[in-house]
């Protein structure tokens, strides 16, 4: 006899409820990092348009920080945590290979019945997580989604590496997605081009250095010539095929919020897709630094609480990095 399996349903839409952020408190400024790399805050301003960046303290972990942006997301969404389905954590500097940061920070947030995974999609994590949950949710895997990006850098950058060291830095975003009957996130365009896997990578494993030492602990290493070529020539095509299967236009647009790598990058993606010269831009990495899988989200609560963009508003995310992994898809503003 032949039996067939149930299937669920699930939700025609998906759609962000809220967005919440945490900034560590410790502020590092140009000046400092130039007191450990041969460079100068004219150069790094120039060349990042970062002006100061966020470190967590010492004791502060990537949990730590995520519950906190976590806690707020949920606390502005009117959800309980006790009806989140899924927690979804987008970091590569959660410090333990096993347990996830995304079990610890949804028990911490009493997100009691969820299920819980990490993302390793480096600076495209996030827009991974918001791809993930809108697909789970439409096909009733899931009913609310918590999408946490997070990262501590500053604890995997050598902080006398001169071609990384300004850079990198701390923080953490995160956004309740729920189900809705209009479509507030459309079509996820999504890759990883393997090859380059060198551009961004570590110098050894932690097996490596176990076995064999060596004078530094394993940092983050990243070709910065081969990274904002990448960027630069193949994002705006990525980005224009979101907006192509959201059926908008650019004109459509009422903010462009790319993944804070680097002011140069964010300027050439304008440039290059011809974004009107009204249409704000997400510019938080001045005062935030790189913080890959958080900036984004971190970006969108700093436009909104700036009133730049409202809820409503429609938005282009795109991240991407290491990897070299891509994701990018239209929004409507929590
Ligand atoms: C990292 C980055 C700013 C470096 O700029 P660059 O112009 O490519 O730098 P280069 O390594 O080619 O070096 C150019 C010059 O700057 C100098 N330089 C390099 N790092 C420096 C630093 N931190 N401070 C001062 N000078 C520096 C070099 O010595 C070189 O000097 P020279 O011309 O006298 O030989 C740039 O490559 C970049 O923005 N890449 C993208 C990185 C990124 O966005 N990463 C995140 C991805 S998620």
């Amino acid at each position: 006899m032949t039996v067939s399996i149930a299937q669920r349903t699930g939700a025609p839409a998906a759609r962000l409820m809220s967005v919440g952020s945490y900034r560590p408190a410790r502020v590092v400024t140009n000046a400092e990092i130039c007191t450990r790399i041969d460079s100068s805050d004219e150069w790094i301003r120039e060349r990042s348009g970062i002006l100061e960046r966020r470190y967590a303290a010492p004791q502060e972990s990537v949990a730590d920080m995520g519950v906190q942006a976590g806690r707020l997301a949920l606390e502005r969404s009117g959800i309980d945590p006790a009806q989140v389905s899924m927690v979804l954590v987008a970091t590569v500097t959660h410090p333990l290979q096993t347990p996830s940061a995304a079990a610890e920070i949804s028990f911490r947030l009493g997100a009691v019945n969820a299920a819980a995974t990490d993302i390793s999609s480096a600076c495209a994590g996030f827009c991974y997580g918001l791809g993930l949950a809108d697909s789970m949710i439409r096909a009733g895997n899931a009913q609310y989604v918590l999408v946490v990006g997070v990262e501590k850098l500053s604890d995997w950058v050598n902080e006398y590496d001169r071609s990384s060291a300004f850079i990198f830095a701390d923080g953490a975003g995160a956004v309740v997605v729920g189900p809705s009957q209009e479509v507030g996130i459309g079509p996820t365009i999504w890759g990883a081009d393997g090859s380059q896997a060198d551009a961004i990578t570590m110098t050894q494993t932690l097996i490596e250095y176990r076995n064999d030492g060596g004078p530094v602990f394993p940092h983050l290493i990243m070709q910065g010539q081969q990274v904002f070529r990448w960027a630069v020539g193949e994002m705006p095509k990525v980005a224009f095929r979101a907006l192509e299967a959201a059926g908008l236009r650019p004109e459509d647009l009422d903010a462009f919020i790319p993944h804070q790598a680097n002011m140069r990058i964010t300027d050439a993606l304008v440039r290059a897709m011809k974004l009107p010269e009204s249409l704000p831009v997400a510019r938080d990495i001045a005062t935030t630094g790189n913080t890959s899988a958080a900036s984004i989200p971190l970006a969108i609560d700093r436009m909104l609480a700036e009133g730049e963009i409202r809820s409503g508003d429609i938005a282009l995310v795109i991240g991407f990095g290491a990897g070299l992994a891509f994701a990018s898809q239209v929004i409507r503003i929590p």
